[in-house]
Parts: C-alpha cells; structure tokens; sequence
C-alpha cells in the first residue's frame, strides 16, 4: 500500500441513478395520467457497430424501467444521407414522439453536423443542436448535452462541492469536452470552478493536469491518465469507455476506462469506476431531458 495513499471512494452512477430515476418515473406517472400517453423517446441507430448497439440497446431498456415509451429504429449502414434527414424530418413531425436521438459515429458518408442540425431542437434531447448548446452557454433553458450534465448530476447526488477548485478538462470534444468546460466555469452548484481544457495540442499535459482538484478526462485513449499524472486528493471523472479483447472473460472482452483506476484511485478522493460511472449517469440525463421534452410538447 502506498503509505502517501488518500482513502478513495468510488462516485458510483449505478446508484445516483438509481435515485435519480425513481423520480423520473413518478414525473412519467404523472405525465401518463394528465395526459394519457407516456413519454416517448426513439433512438436511431445505423449500421451495426456492436458497442453502439450495446449503448442504444441501454437506452431504451432504461425508458422502459421508468415507464417511458421507446422506440429502437434501426437502418443499414449504407442508408443514405438524404434518407436519414427523410427520417429525421418524420419524427420532428411525429405528435407521438417527445424526443429522440441519433446515435454517432454515423458512417463516414454521412455528415453528422447536417443531421444534426436537422433535428427539431425541441426534441434534441441529446442537446447537440446548436440551438440548445448556445443556450447552454448563455445559461438559457434548453436541454443540456447527457454526458456533461450527467458528471454535473453525480457531482451534485454526492453533495461534492466545486466552487473555487481548477478543474481540468482533459478533451475538447463538441458532446463532452467542451461542453463540460463550460458547465463547471457556470454560477452554479455545481460549477463555479477555474477551468482549464486541455487537448491534443497541450503542452506538458501533466504538469496541468497534475494541478487538477477536479479531473475529467474525456480522450478516448485507454488507461492514459498515469498515477504520475494526479494529484494527491483529487476527484477523478473519467468519461472514457473501451472495449479490450480478454479471452478469460464469457464476454470475450473487458472495459477500460481513459484512466488507470488501479494506480490512479489510491491517490483520490473521490473517482469514477469503469463501468458504473459515469455510463449510467448519461442515460440518466437522456431520461431527464425526455421527460422535460414530454412536459414542453
Ligand atoms: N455516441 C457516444 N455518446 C453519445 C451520446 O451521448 N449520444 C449520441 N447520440 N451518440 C453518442
């Protein structure tokens, strides 16, 4: 045992969401009885890229948990850009739809900024319209990005509070990076903290990251945040999620985070594992935003 080690606790998002959606399902409870259907989310899957397929797969076994509707669409890889914004088109225009999301990547031949921006953004309930990210930074109301939002939920169910620290976010990614930048600099609770977004053309990223009371690192580079490369003490959110080809498990593989958690956890206070952080803390968020999108329709 390092004798310098910080008793760590794991920021678990299996239970914080657990919390969190038991009262998502009384909110869908109460939107079934006023308005006599439950709240609806699709979620457009093209291709079959299994890691994808294993996320909508999650998403829409956790509508159904709270008492959501949820439609899984799914379309061959070869679809067509035109064909995928006719899709889009439908369910913008679709009454019995509260909101929905495209899965990405999208195959390489289709522009993902266009479907995008196609997407009503009353029902962008992923919150990657520029409507809802321009809101988001204006600090109007609009639906927030699931992933960022989600790490801002867990920070605020384990009553950790930011105001003052330097969080470093290691990413600028337009889902996770750059949004979560702008969510932890908000006057907020959570939030409130210095920022420093660090990314592929970040000089010494150690000797920043090292600064870090809050690290969220959102690279996807498996087990690339070293113990070297923390500070005792600090809280660690660690976004990525890899699959790694492990003959000894039934499974055929095993999940890796973008932090080391083995040699990183003993330095902190507060981590997240992978799996169980901040996965299910995404899915959360979409149920949040569903039933606020149910609400507004
Ligand atoms: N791919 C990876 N994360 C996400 C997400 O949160 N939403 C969508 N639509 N695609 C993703």
């Amino acid at each position: 045992m390092n004798p310098t080690a910080v008793s760590y606790q794991r920021l678990d998002g299996r239970a914080a969401s657990e919390a969190i959606r038991g009262r998502i399902a009384e909110g869908a409870a109460r939107v079934r009885a006023q308005r006599g259907r439950a709240p609806h989310l699709a979620a457009v899957l093209v291709g079959d890229d299994g890691a994808s397929l294993t996320y909508v797969t999650s998403k829409v076994k956790a509508c159904e948990a709270v008492g959501f509707r949820s439609t899984l669409i799914r379309r061959p890889a070869a679809t067509t850009e035109a064909e995928l914004l006719a899709l889009v088109a439908q369910l913008n225009a679709d009454p019995e739809l509260d909101g929905y999301i495209v899965q990405l990547p999208l195959p390489a031949h289709i522009n993902a900024e266009k479907v995008t921006l196609a997407i009503d953004p009353r029902k962008d309930v992923d919150g990657f319209h520029p409507e809802n990210l321009g809101r988001m930074v204006l600090g109007q109301p609009g639906f927030l990005p699931a992933t960022p939002s989600g790490i801002m939920q867990l920070l605020a169910q384990y009553g950790i509070k930011t105001a003052g620290m330097h969080a470093v976010v290691v990413g600028r990614s337009h889902i996770v990076g750059t949004p979560m930048s702008i969510l932890l600099s908000r006057n907020a609770d959570p939030g409130n903290c210095t920022v420093t977004l660090a990314h592929s053309r970040t000089q010494d990223l150690a000797a920043i990251t090292r600064q870090a009371d809050l690290l969220v690192v959102a690279i996807g580079k498996p087990e690339f945040i070293t113990a070297d490369m923390v500070k005792e003490g600090a809280i660690v959110v660690d976004v990525g999620i890899h699959r790694i080809a492990d003959d000894t498990r039934s499974s055929g593989f095993r999940l890796l985070g973008d932090v080391h958690f083995a040699k990183v956890a003993p330095k902190c206070t507060w981590i997240t594992p992978v799996p169980g952080g901040v996965g299910p803390m995404t899915i959360t968020s979409l149920l949040v935003n569903t039933l606020k999108a149910s609400d507004q329709s």
